[in-house]
């Protein structure tokens, strides 16, 4: 089985979490909300392409336990899309800490503002050799002589775009000339 970990997988990135299941992937969504989890799971054809991992990440020690339970039930994870919000940013590091046990080759797309630095990010994170980690800088688009931030929508394409491209760094929209944004 094709196992994919999307964090944050029913807000902007729920086309991402459904595009995978598309592609054939188990794929297991964090998330707090289970409305929202039921509202994805019901835009899917099959409800139990996805596992819903319903934890807030902040909290390690259940983070933690929620990796492992999930790679015990779907199997070794090739893909993690994650969307983290900085309060929490020590679980990236728990991810990558749990996925790596696999011996597996695995990637990490690691989704991030307009504002950050993601050299600054690459850095900070450790990552195994197994871990092939990119990154995806979320930017805005510009109009005219107007900007404005991405859509849900063009931010899920994005991500797509970049998990086809598999690059080491990509931007959805543009960051520059960062003085144009919204
Ligand atoms: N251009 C940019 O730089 C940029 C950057 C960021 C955001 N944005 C825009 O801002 C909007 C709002 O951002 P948002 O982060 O609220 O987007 P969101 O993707 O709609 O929501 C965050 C996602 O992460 C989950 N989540 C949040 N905190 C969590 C926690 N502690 N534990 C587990 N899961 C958690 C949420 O599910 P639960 O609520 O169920 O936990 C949801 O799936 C986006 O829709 C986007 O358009 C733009």
């Amino acid at each position: 089985m094709k196992h994919a970990l999307v964090v944050g997988g029913t807000g902007m990135l729920a086309g991402v979490s459904l595009w995978l299941v598309n592609q054939g992937y188990q794929v297991s969504v964090i998330g707090r909300n289970p409305n929202r989890m039921e509202s994805l799971a019901g835009k899917t054809e099959d409800k139990n392409a996805i596992t819903p991992v319903l934890v807030d990440y902040s909290n390690e020690v259940l983070l933690k336990e929620n990796v492992r339970s999930i790679i015990k039930e779907n199997g070794p994870i090739q893909l993690v899309i994650a969307w983290i919000h900085s309060y929490a940013e020590r679980s990236i590091d728990i991810i990558l800490q749990e996925v790596s046990k696999q011996n597996d080759k695995w990637r990490l797309y690691h989704v991030l503002g307009s504002s950050k630095n993601l050299n600054e990010i690459k850095k900070k994170i450790s990552t195994p050799d197994t871990c092939l980690y990119r990154q995806i800088q979320l930017g805005f688009i510009l109009e005219n002589d107007n900007s404005r931030w991405l859509t849900n929508e063009e931010i899920s394409q994005g991500v797509i775009d970049s998990i086809q491209n598999d690059r080491l760094i990509y931007t959805v929209g543009t960051i520059e000339p960062w003085g144009k944004r919204p």
